[in-house]
């Protein structure tokens, strides 16, 4: 598979197989993923890979946080809230929502429902292996642009092995938590988590291709003949 190929092929898958994923093949997307630019070459990604038993203690804790109704905060989250996103933005992020919920079938005012598929995000949608990223915060903002970019090459690896991948902030809602359970100190970001595995192409959720603005919409060109 060439380089456009997997960048038209990937997608966020949000249901997958249960079936495991060797150890050798996440390391193969790893290394392969670490060959992505960074600033000044820091590398500042650490992965945190889990999987089997202690991936079902890590949903389950997810679970009972949220059924707790503890908000959790996404270490990333910061800036405008949603009534300060500009307009041009939030049309796009409600016409993904309303995509998903169409897919699966429900509505936003549906509380039961709109909790059901929460909690399938906080399960990393089934996937038989999670990808945690952290980053040292001392680094200083910069280098999360190095994280955007490893997380992209890892979904794209990943297509090569016929893998699907959902970047997840979800993941990452309930840092202290993840912190304790993994041992993760406090000078170290929660940058965000991938869920990985088969992808279940009979789920509705996967059925969705998410829709792009126009590039007349978003490029302004300058000094060409024509
Ligand atoms: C930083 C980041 C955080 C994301 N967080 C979530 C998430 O918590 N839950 C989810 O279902 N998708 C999440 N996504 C996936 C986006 O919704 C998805 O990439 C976008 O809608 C485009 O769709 P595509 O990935 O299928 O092309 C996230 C993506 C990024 C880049």
């Amino acid at each position: 598979m060439d380089v456009i190929e997997a960048i038209k092929a990937r997608k966020s898958i949000r249901a997958f197989k249960p079936d495991p994923i060797p150890r050798t093949i996440l390391e193969d997307i790893l290394r392969t993923a670490s060959l992505s630019p960074s600033a000044a070459n820091i590398q500042p990604w650490e992965f945190v890979v889990v999987t089997g038993e202690t991936l079902k203690k890590l949903t389950q804790a997810n679970i009972d946080k949220s059924k707790a109704g503890e908000t959790g905060s996404w270490d990333l989250r910061r800036g405008a809230g949603r009534s300060q996103v500009p307009e041009v933005y939030l049309k796009r992020l409600v016409a993904i929502q309303t995509r998903i919920q169409a897919q699966m079938n429900y509505i936003r005012e549906d509380k039961e429902k709109r909790a059901e598929w929460m909690q399938r995000g906080f399960r990393y949608f089934g996937a038989p292996a999670v990808i945690i990223i952290t980053m040292e915060k001392s680094l200083g903002d910069t280098h999360f642009f190095d994280i955007g970019i490893v997380t992209q090459t890892i979904c794209l690896a990943a297509v090569e092995h016929g893998l699907g991948t959902c970047i997840q902030g979800q993941g990452v809602m309930y840092p202290n938590m993840i912190r304790e359970m993994f041992g993760i100190p406090d000078s170290k970001h929660l940058v965000i988590a991938i869920a990985i595995g088969y992808p279940d192409w009979s789920h509705p959720a996967n059925q969705m291709k998410s829709d792009r603005e126009s590039l007349e919409n978003l490029s302004t060109w300058f000094g060409f003949k024509e």
